[in-house]
């Protein structure tokens, strides 16, 4: 069969003389570029993949496609730190040139075998605009950073027969001496799933099942990307990425959503007994996130703060978005709690702080700048109707209500001169309970926020493009409550 081909299915080593370094030109003055989150130097950047602390390092690969800010082609780009907050830039990880990976080297995650660093990922192939298949495949990094791709690679050719060509994006763990593989899958009858494989030396893999997993989801959920499974807290969670769910009042409100799942697997019998499962981030552009173990054995996430199918502001300058920050998980009351990773303290400049007490309008409060962290405690709280606009200006501002009688918070990213995603609606709202008192811990850079509240256990991730002088900070109630404040320049 003649190979697929279109002008996007191409790798680095096609690129023309000069094309890549201009490309990283036209990025370069980007005033969008965020400063502390993982971005692509020019090209299109979506799911973390293969992440790692291995051998005394911090390791983020993730899904890059060099030539536009679209997606095509898809590499393994890399970067790595010793302090999860200094990235340095490596040369590409994977440059997907072999058949068994004709068009791109899809999302994986890594695990440690015999002190090297195996990272699984999908060797995408296309038969035509609509056709495909997908080849499970590995790479090996050794301890001085050397990456090999495996020379039996794929190590599972083909899909298991009653699924389409969507399955991908492997996870892999040990339990009791056998390594598993968790597959997104998408079953004959187009619905998804997740395929479980198994091995005793992580290299020669046999197809055990289907995982029965009964999230009660509807039959339009086609295709279920990259799970991710680890136990927390004596608990096992499954994170991941369905696809084709409506929108309801408060939940699935992205065309592509993040659920996290508490419960019991039984691996052995391909059982998942689900107790509970929720949203996991309620912003705007958050998906396909992923998990590893910490320096301290503690679990960390990173997401992608990006949406697919949806053109983005940045799009004209050749880039397109970035990570979220690397977050501490935890299980408190029956729920995933998300935290900033504590080593992002190290980046708090010395704070603007204040402590007042809001009658009724809006305060401006901290300094403007374009990266920061806000601390903010409401207390005493009698408005009705209170919350924040951040990247604020006369004409800009991102708005954060909270509504004490409905129970709810809603974010607004209607407001911006380069509006964008308008097709998926302005406004994504999650119900909360709100007493009187809510704190506030928030993430800005630049194009980027994230919204952790009440110590995390809700979390907004969003992107917005706002002019250079939007950097005001307001607080705004229509009643009374006492306002409490730390803004920490970042020092990046
Ligand atoms: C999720 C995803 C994965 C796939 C990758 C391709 O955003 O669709 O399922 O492996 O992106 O870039």
């Amino acid at each position: 069969m003649n190979r697929y081909t279109e002008p996007k299915y191409r790798t680095i080593n096609d690129a023309k003389e000069n094309e890549l370094d201009q490309l990283q030109a036209k990025s370069t003055s980007s005033t969008w570029k965020p400063a502390y989150h993982i971005h692509p130097g020019y090209g299109l950047m979506n799911d973390p993949n293969g992440l790692a602390y291995f051998n005394g390092e911090f390791h983020v690969f993730y899904q890059w496609y060099p030539f536009g800010p679209t997606h095509g082609m898809k590499h393994w780009a890399h970067v790595k730190s010793t302090d999860l907050i200094d990235w340095k830039r490596l040369p590409t990880a994977i440059v997907p040139v072999e058949d068994y990976e004709s068009h791109g080297a899809y999302s994986g995650a890594s695990i440690e075998v015999d002190g090297e660093l195996y990272l699984y990922y999908t060797g995408n192939i296309k038969y035509s605009a609509e056709e495909r298949s997908a080849n499970q495949c590995l790479a090996i990094m050794d301890k001085d950073g050397a990456i090999r791709k495996y020379e039996q690679n794929p190590i599972i050719e083909g899909v298991p027969e009653g699924y389409t060509g969507h399955v991908r994006d492997p996870k892999v763990f040990k339990k009791n001496d056998t390594y598993y593989m968790l597959l997104g899958a998408q079953r004959s009858n187009l619905t998804g799933a997740i395929i479980v494989y198994e091995s005793s030396n992580a290299r020669d893999w046999s197809f055990k099942g289907e995982l029965d997993l009964d999230l009660n989801l509807p039959d339009t959920c086609y295709m279920l990307e990259c799970p991710d499974y680890f136990e927390l807290n004596g608990q096992d969670v499954l994170v991941v990425s369905p696809q084709g769910l409506e929108p309801e009042e408060h939940a699935y409100q992205n065309l592509y959503n993040v659920i996290y799942v508490l419960g019991e697997l039984d691996i052995e019998n391909l059982t998942f007994k689900v107790e509970s499962h929720h949203e996991l981030d309620k912003g705007f552009d958050f998906y396909a996130p992923q998990t590893f173990e910490g320096k301290n054995k503690e679990r960390l996430l990173f997401g992608w703060a990006g949406m697919g199918e949806m053109d983005y502001p940045s799009d004209k300058e050749g880039w397109a978005h970035c990570l979220t920050i690397p977050r501490k998980l935890d299980i408190v009351d029956g729920r995933l709690i998300q935290k900033p990773a504590r080593e992002l303290e190290k980046l708090r400049a010395e704070p603007a702080k204040g402590e007042f007490s809001l009658s009724q309008g809006s305060t401006e409060i901290g300094a403007a700048s374009y990266q920061y962290e806000l601390e903010l405690s409401l207390e005493s709280i009698e408005s009705e109707i209170f919350g924040l606009r951040l990247f604020s200006s006369e004409t800009e501002g991102l708005v954060l209500e909270f509504n004490r009688s409905e129970q709810t918070v809603t974010l607004n990213r209607e407001n911006f001169a380069e509006t964008f995603g308008g097709e998926y609606g302005f406004e994504r709202s999650s119900k909360l309970e709100i007493g009187d008192k809510v704190d506030m811990q928030i993430f800005v850079d630049r194009s980027i926020v994230e919204i952790f509240i009440n110590g995390g256990e809700l979390v907004f991730t969003s992107r917005v493009f706002p002019h250079k002088e939007s950097t005001g900070i307001n607080v705004v109630a229509d009643g009374k409550m006492n306002v409490n404040y730390k803004s920490y320049p970042m020092s990046c």
